[in-house]
């Protein structure tokens, strides 16, 4: 696979407050990156070291391996942003910015343009001032997924958006990644996430805590087990892995390490089979974990 985006041990001081301590992570060609981690933690930092907007103070970046503060007009040309918050010039109307933000890229693609301004049901006659917090962010949308880049960074795109809108956000990112290019997305919303991130990297304080396929983060966690056994349920509480265990009657709940699920299985079965529910954690469950510390 190729690596579009490396970075390794990054560092970011402002002043005596160390920002980031160590991020380490990579994007491969078409693939999604979800980005999560609470307020705070350095993800537009982060962001903002890769554009070479802010300098690092330490670890290195290189996108289509190239340093990111060496050669960062060569990166550009191949690259779309997206903040969190736009920020447009009051006075021209929405298409007029979308066109500008396309000729300072080299030109971008009208029929897609157009195309995204119909889906997203945006009125490009407006002044931006007029605009709507979640009409700004399209603008800002419409502008960088109309040009064609293989990088996309997404700083919290959809806030702002409304849920059909998402979702239109959520189709036309597929597409792009079905394209063969690479997206960084920053995102609170972690259905959206949940839908589009081939990895999941989880920054907290600074620090990458968590970095895998969901898949692979679920494997680390606990899944939920619910079981109703013909014997006595009681003795599927010492089962290795089994936590908090619950007995009502014939009915037990209780968590299991997902490495442990195949010992659950075999006990149940030993005890007789009426009911076996296994549900995995959550995008959710991960998330609040690393929230609470
Ligand atoms: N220019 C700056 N000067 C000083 N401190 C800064 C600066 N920019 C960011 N920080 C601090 O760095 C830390 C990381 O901020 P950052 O904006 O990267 O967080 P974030 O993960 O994007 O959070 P959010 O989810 O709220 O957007 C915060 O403690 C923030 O106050
Ligand atoms: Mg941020």
């Amino acid at each position: 696979m190729t690596e579009i985006v490396k970075i390794q041990g990054l560092q970011k001081k402002f002043g005596k407050f160390q920002a980031l301590h160590d991020v380490t992570f990579t994007i491969e060609a078409g693939s999604v990156v979800g980005f999560i981690g609470p307020n705070g933690a350095g993800k537009s930092t982060t962001i903002r070291t890769l554009l070479g907007i802010i300098n690092r103070s330490g670890g290195s970046a290189t996108i289509f391996g190239k340093d990111v503060w060496q050669e960062s007009l060569a990166i550009h040309k191949r690259v779309s942003y997206v903040p969190g918050d736009v920020a447009l010039w009051g006075n021209l109307t929405g298409g007029e910015i979308i066109d500008l933000f396309m000729k300072l890229h080299g030109g971008g693609n009208q029929a897609k343009r157009d195309r995204l301004i119909e889906r997203f049901e945006l009125d490009p006659k407006k002044k931006a001032k007029s605009y709507s917090k979640g009409n700004r962010q399209k603008v800002g949308l419409i502008a960088a997924l109309s040009v064609d880049s293989d990088l996309y960074i997404l700083d919290e795109p959809t806030s702002g958006l409304d849920p059909l809108m998402e979702i239109v956000f959520q189709e036309e990112v597929e597409e792009i990644k079905n394209a063969g290019k690479a997206i960084l997305l920053s995102s609170h919303i972690l259905s959206e996430v949940e839908r589009l991130a081939d990895k999941v990297v989880i920054i907290r304080q600074g620090r990458v805590v968590e970095a895998g396929t969901l898949d692979e983060l679920r494997h680390l966690t606990r899944s939920t087990v619910t079981v109703e056994t013909t014997a006595d349920v009681a003795a599927m509480a010492n089962v290795p892995g089994v936590h908090d265990f619950k007995q009502t009657g014939s009915h037990a709940v209780f968590s299991v390490d997902n490495q442990h699920l195949n010992g659950v299985l075999e006990e149940a079965t030993k005890l007789g089979v009426k009911k076996f529910e296994s549900v995995p954690p959550t995008l959710e469950d991960l998330f609040m974990r690393h929230y609470q510390g």
